[in-house]
């Protein structure tokens, strides 16, 4: 039976005026896979009030880590961009989601296609030791419109190359491909656009996309993994799901209407 901890908040940082993110204690006997996400909130009004949350962090980590949108009228985000460190952050005791490896069927590059705060799963999923074992590289793809949105660039290009235990092999098979779209960057378009013309592969040397080696997770806007799911229905893609592995897997990264 699932209940809820609760949990304390170690920190928190804010990104932009759009996104932030927060830690917390974990209770030890809370299990995950990485790339899942488990219903987190705080209490309104002597209730528990929960979303849907990826973790940002690895399960093999003594905290947890979100990643989280602000919207100004959502009845969660609006109150939760106020926490602060000491407060308690209500946390389910079951973690579900699709984006794990075990969905995936055997592949040479897997593709991780994010925008906004859809990254946090991929964050879990890039921690994972595993991941390079099943595939010769990894690619992490994040877009937001401006660059300041580009959450966690130097734990991905700075502090998981230099990890003791994994270091080498995130060195040698992680490609970090961030990109915006209203704003002059290296990288420019929406992930979309760049997969479906074949120009990102094309930019980090790789084939263009192709069923037979790669592999796709996807975490967006549910417009995004609508438009995500099209371009690679087209291409023949099978979805993955639990018990049923496939070419790719789609989860919906918090949205709050
Ligand atoms: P754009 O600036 O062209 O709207 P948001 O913060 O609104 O969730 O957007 C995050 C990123 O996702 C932005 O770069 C945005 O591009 C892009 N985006 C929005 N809709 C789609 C879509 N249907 N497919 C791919 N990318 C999208």
């Amino acid at each position: 039976m699932a209940s809820i901890f609760r949990e304390r908040v170690l920190s928190v940082h804010h990104w932009t005026d759009r996104q932030f993110s927060f830690t917390t204690t974990r209770d030890p006997s809370f299990r995950f896979l990485n790339g899942q996400f488990t219903m987190i909130g705080i209490e309104v009004d002597g209730k528990p009030l929960l979303r849907a949350y990826s973790m940002v962090s690895a399960n093999y980590e003594e905290q947890l880590e979100f990643l989280s949108i602000k919207v100004p009228d959502g009845p969660l985000t609006s109150r939760l961009l106020h926490i602060k460190v000491g407060d308690t952050l209500l946390v389910n005791s079951k973690a579900v989601g699709t984006l794990i490896l075990q969905n995936l069927l055997p592949g040479k590059t897997l593709y991780l296609l994010s925008t906004g705060t859809g990254l946090a799963p991929f964050m879990s999923v890039i921690k994972d030791p595993e991941t390079y074992e099943m595939f010769e590289k990894v690619v992490l793809v994040h877009g937001c419109r401006e660059v300041s949105e580009l959450a966690y660039d130097h734990v991905i290009t700075e502090d998981l190359p230099n990890n003791e235990f994994f270091g080498e092999q995130v060195k040698e098979k992680l490609i970090y491909y961030p990109t915006v779209t209203r704003e002059a960057f290296r990288h420019q378009g929406r992930v979309t656009t760049l997969m479906d013309t074949g120009k990102l592969p094309a930019d980090i040397g790789l084939p263009p996309l192709d069923i037979e080696h790669d592999r796709v997770m996807i975490c967006g806007s549910p417009e995004m993994l609508r438009d995500t799911k099209d371009l690679l229905l087209k291409r023949g893609y099978r979805e993955g799901h639990m018990e049923s592995p496939g070419h790719f897997v789609i989860e919906r990264a918090f949205v709050e209407k």
